[in-house]
Parts: C-alpha cells; structure tokens; sequence
C-alpha cells in the first residue's frame, strides 16, 4: 500500500515525496527527529515529543516550521490517512535546503527548515513476544559524539551498534563509556539489584527518553525505589534482572548481556511489571 506522508506542509503518496540532495539533513545529518507510537489509533505521550522536538530545535539553534498545535493536527491525519492503529510516527526536521553545500549554517531567513512525516504500520506492537522471551545484548564502546541529549539523525553508530549485534547473533548492544553503560543503541538502560530499579541520571551522556521519564514516574507510583546513576557492565552482568525503554519498545526484558545470563535467564518481574503497568497508563492517556 503506497503510504500519504507529510513533506513541508503537503501530504502526498510517498512516491511523490522529494527532498533536495542539498538538503543538509542529507549533506550534513543537520536535522533532529521523534518516534511517536501509535497504539489504538491514538499516540502516546505527543507532548513529551513534542517538548523534546522544541529542546533539540533550540540546543540545534534550528527553526521550528511548525506549532504543536499544528503539529498534533498533522501526526492525527497522518494516522486517519494510513488507517494505523498500531505503528509509529516518524518526523524529521532539517535545517532545509540553502541550493548548495556549505559548512556554516544558512540563514534561517532564507532558507526554512524541511519537515517530513511519516507512518510506520506495526500491528500488534505491544505484543512483541520479545516481551515474553526478552532480549539478548552485548556491550560494546560509546564512540557517538558529546551531545547525546540532542535526538539527532546522526545514526550511523547505533546502525552499526546494530550491526555488530546482529553478527554476535543477539538483539542489540549496550555502549560503554568509561566503563559504565551509557544507554542501548536505541533505547534506555536499567537494571534491577535488590529490588532498586538503577539507570544513568539525565546528562548530555544519554538521549532524555520520553518512555524513561513516563517509566521512573510510574516506578515511583507503584512505590519502587529508582536510583538514578551510571552502572558498569559487571554490574549489569551480576543484576537480577535488566530491561531497556524506547518508544518503538514499550520496557523490554534484557535477559542476557556478553552471553552471560541475568538473574534466572528470563524476563524479571520488575520489568514485567513496569511493562504492564506502562502500556496500562500510555493506553489510558493516549490522544
Ligand atoms: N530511539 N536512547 C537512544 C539513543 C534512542 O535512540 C532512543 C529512542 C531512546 C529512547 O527514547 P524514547 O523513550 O523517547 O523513545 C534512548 C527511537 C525509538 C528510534 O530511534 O527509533
């Protein structure tokens, strides 16, 4: 099926969507993104990306082409158009197309950022079996740049994170810096010691995940105790269990991490708990 996307104000089939090769999101990965899911037709915490869509923006000293409002209007008809009940939203901001290649920033004056969007149809997203089995990690060195706050669409070590994942036979990675885990190639990361619920406190080290924000809130609802600190790898292997958080994720179960297996080997029950209780709650505040 040929999917409506959004480009710069227009929604047409994809087919018919273009972006100049003087792009700077092309030239330089000068652009920032979201990933909204989508879950009943209705999308999770928009807000939270929203805000961090604005954060991004102003550390990028980037234009923002568009208002939340507007914003919402666009994400809404995007998934009334491509009937999406489970799926993702994926938007992208560039700071546009100055007609040529250039180092310095143009002129927002003259040259106004590019935004895409576009829907990914993913039925059945929150019963992932990956929940039930959880997933297998390795570690491997944090080499990406300083500003990890910042979502940018500068992917290429996660892609090869990935990569690297998928020739050891497992699910993903973990990035070590200093010998403590930063965060996954694409998503947040936590383990379970003693009932305490561990992860890296909020720097420019990690991506501010909305997922995470929304998962230590709840934590701390259903009264357990979150200690927010960076954790090393033999830590990670010693925990009794682990898990990570991402949009496209929900909390998933990490049972397995340099092929040494956490506490029983099988999804936690923290982690299955924080799962349940967080698609319970995001179900509920959906819009
Ligand atoms: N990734 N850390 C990194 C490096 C990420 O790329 C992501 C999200 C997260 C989790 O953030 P959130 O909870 O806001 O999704 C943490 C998205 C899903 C992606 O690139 O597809």
């Amino acid at each position: 099926m040929t999917r409506t996307v959004y480009v710069n104000g227009d929604y047409l089939p994809e087919t018919e969507a273009k972006v100049s090769i003087f792009d700077r999101g092309f030239l330089m990965a000068d652009g920032v993104y979201e990933v909204t899911s989508v879950l009943d037709g209705k999308l999770l915490d928009f807000a939270g990306h929203a805000k961090r869509l604005g954060r991004s923006l102003a550390e990028l000293d980037m234009a923002n082409p568009i208002n939340t409002d507007d914003l919402l209007a666009v994400h809404r008809e995007l998934v009334a158009r491509n009937n999406i009940v489970d799926g993702l939203i994926y938007l992208q901001i560039t700071r546009g197309n100055p007609g040529d290649r250039d180092f310095a920033f143009p002129d927002p004056a003259q040259t106004p950022s590019t935004i895409v969007l576009f829907t990914q149809s993913k039925p059945g997203l929150a019963d992932n079996p990956m929940a039930k089995t959880g997933m297998r990690v390795i570690s491997i060195d944090d080499i990406r740049w300083g500003r990890r706050d910042i979502k940018t669409v500068q992917l290429l070590y996660p892609s090869m994170g990935k990569m690297m994942a998928k020739k050891a036979g497992v699910d993903d990675a973990w990035l070590v810096e200093d010998g403590f885990v930063t965060e996954g190639t694409s998503n947040n990361a936590y383990i379970v010691t003693g009932g305490k619920i561990i992860t890296r406190q909020l720097s420019s080290d990690i991506l501010h995940g909305i997922t995470r924000n929304a998962v230590l809130r709840f934590a701390a609802e259903a009264q357990m105790e979150v200690i927010e600190r960076p954790f090393t790898v033999e830590e990670a292997k010693a925990a009794d269990e682990a898990f990570v958080t991402s949009a496209s994720a929900f909390v998933m179960p990490v049972v397995e991490l340099d092929g040494v297996a956490l506490g029983s080997g099988k999804p936690g029950p923290v982690a299955t708990r924080l799962r349940e209780i967080y698609l319970e709650e995001s179900r509920k505040a959906a819009i």
